[in-house]
């Protein structure tokens, strides 16, 4: 069964996780793990304890009132299988219901899936740049 839940989760796991995932190869992996299990609010997904998705979103724009998903992953195995529109609307509930009035993204123009996942889930594109276009969704 796949449950979905906020996690103060554990540093090291969640740098096990994410060492073997492409943003390994983009951030330095074990600043950037730690930034976000001080910084943010992360949603995991887990089949049978394994983490099989996450999606990191800062939460400390207090002004703004928006939240903003830092990075959102589901495992190559279990994909479309709506892991990521549930990992989305959960984060769209904990924005909710803190009083966030919107949570934005920034995503790469080539990434077509990642792209349907956000067009599918209601986040339009308010802004871009020559590689990148910038989405959120407001809340009602
Ligand atoms: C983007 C991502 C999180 C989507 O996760 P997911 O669990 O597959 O998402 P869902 O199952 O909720 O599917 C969302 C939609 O995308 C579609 N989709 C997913 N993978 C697809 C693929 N390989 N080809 C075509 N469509 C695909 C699904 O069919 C679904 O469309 P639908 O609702 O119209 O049927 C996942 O592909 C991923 O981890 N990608 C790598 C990391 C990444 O790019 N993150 C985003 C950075 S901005």
């Amino acid at each position: 069964m796949v449950l979905v839940n906020i996690e103060k989760i554990d540093e090291l796991e969640l740098l096990e996780y994410l060492k073997n995932t492409p943003l390994a190869n983009k951030v330095e992996i074990k600043e950037y793990t730690h930034k976000v299990c001080t910084n943010a609010t992360i949603f995991v997904a887990r089949e049978n304890e394994n983490i099989i998705g996450v999606n990191i979103v800062y939460f400390n724009d207090r002004i703004l009132k928006r939240g903003y998903i830092t990075h959102i992953r589901v495992n190559e195995t279990h994909r479309k299988l709506g892991i990521g529109g549930l990992l989305l609307s959960k984060a769209m509930d904990y924005a909710r219901e803190h009083n966030f009035t919107s949570i934005a993204l920034e995503v790469r123009k080539n990434n077509e899936i990642a792209m349907h996942l956000y067009t599918r889930n209601g986040f339009t594109i308010y802004q871009e740049t020559e590689n990148s276009y910038y989405m959120k969704k407001s809340i009602i």
